[in-house]
């Protein structure tokens, strides 16, 4: 039986892992469910923000879903037992090199979006997201005294052809799935990576995926194309720092930060980490409040991409479309339902 390991976390994390079960459970009984803290809640009760046994059984597992992590209650704890170093040290120790971030603008929700209706309506575009290289995790990083007395802080952005290759080519293959485009955004007018990843993609592209077209764009421009004319993108490939900040802007044209979920994959095979983008937003922890779409929605995708059910994933897709058509809504996206009620709406279209 597959099996899918869930890591509620912190702040909202564990309320919205709790829709996702109830919806994993009345989808499908072929499906083990285990569960362990996470983040700040495993630095609270095992020491650490992610233990060897907890990384060892997301390893085994077919995907882990992943809720959120972080708090000010852990926001002076030294970096590396921080709940965010347990979240990078998982997206390292599974190797999952490519994070896709979908922008679907549901057409119920155009109005939820800041922006107007004509500019985000039927948006649908695929952030590839580099997530475990880049300035994340380039060493040497770390803040020093220099002799005056004044601190110095680096950190290092660093990428090898091998770390620019393999995503590019997840987003190649994304992108004959769907209207055929890539944009590549990167610096590569001030940043070395940024020349090394824009000549990278340009030779696989001449290689392999001359079927594709490809364009590169400065990671600024890209930020101002978002906002400007988004359905410009079919898939947007770029690296771990550039797609964090992106990837929360293009959250906001589909409404809210709420709806957004993603698949984090590696080599063919080996286990997926899905997580809504959203964080652990502590200001409405523990109300009840929090949007779980984008966690179901990230269930949606392990379905898809982990679990080999397309079918039940399609039928995921279908429900969360039918409550919002609904009227379903929480806080974040105009409406008043809780959590739970959210919940229920997806169910009652399952
Ligand atoms: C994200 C988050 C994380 C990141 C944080 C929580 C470490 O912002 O998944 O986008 O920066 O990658
Ligand atoms: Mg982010």
């Amino acid at each position: 039986m597959p099996k899918l390991l869930l890591l509620p976390g912190d702040g909202i994390g564990p309320e919205v892992t709790d829709e996702v079960r109830r919806v994993a459970e009345r989808l499908t009984n072929d499906l083990t469910i285990d569960e362990r803290p996470f983040g700040g809640a495993s630095f609270d009760a095992l020491g650490a923000p992610l233990t060897d046994d907890t990384l060892a059984a997301a390893k085994a597992a077919d995907a882990v879903l992943m809720g959120a992590v972080g708090g000010p209650k852990w926001a002076a704890a030294p970096r590396h037992l921080r709940p965010e170093a347990g979240l990078l040290a998982l997206r390292a120790g599974m190797e999952v090199f490519a994070n896709l971030r979908p922008a679907i603008c549901y057409g119920p929700l155009a109005d939820a979006s800041t922006l107007k209706r004509e500019v985000v309506e039927g948006l649908d575009l695929m952030i590839v997201r580099e997530l475990t290289g880049g300035v994340y995790f380039g060493q040497p990083r770390g803040v020093e005294t220099l002799p005056d007395g004044q601190r110095r802080g680096v950190d290092t952005q660093v990428y090898t052809t091998h770390e620019i290759e393999r995503v590019s080519r997840v987003a190649f293959e994304l992108a004959r799935r769907r209207r055929g485009k890539v944009t590549s955004a990167d610096k590569s007018n001030v940043m070395e990576t940024g020349q090394l990843w824009r000549e990278v993609v340009t030779a696989l592209h001449a290689r392999e995926y001359a079927d594709v077209t490809l364009e590169h764009i400065l990671a600024d421009a890209a930020a101002m194309v978002l906002v400007r004319n988004p359905r410009h993108f079919d898939v947007l490939v770029t690296d771990n720092l550039f797609g964090d900040i992106l990837s929360d802007e293009a959250a906001q044209l589909t409404g809210s930060m709420g709806m957004l979920p993603s698949a984090a994959l590696g080599a063919p095979g080996a286990p997926g980490l899905y997580e809504p983008i959203h964080g652990s937003a502590p200001d409405i922890a523990g109300q009840g409040v929090a949007n779980p779409l984008a966690a179901i929605l990230s269930f949606e995708m392990a379905l898809r991409w982990s679990l080999g059910r397309p079918d039940l994933a399609d039928r995921l897709a279908d429900a969360v479309q039918a409550a919002l058509a609904a009227g379903a809504r929480t806080r974040d996206i105009g409406g008043q339902l809780s959590t739970r009620e959210m919940g229920d709406a997806v169910l009652a279209h399952l």
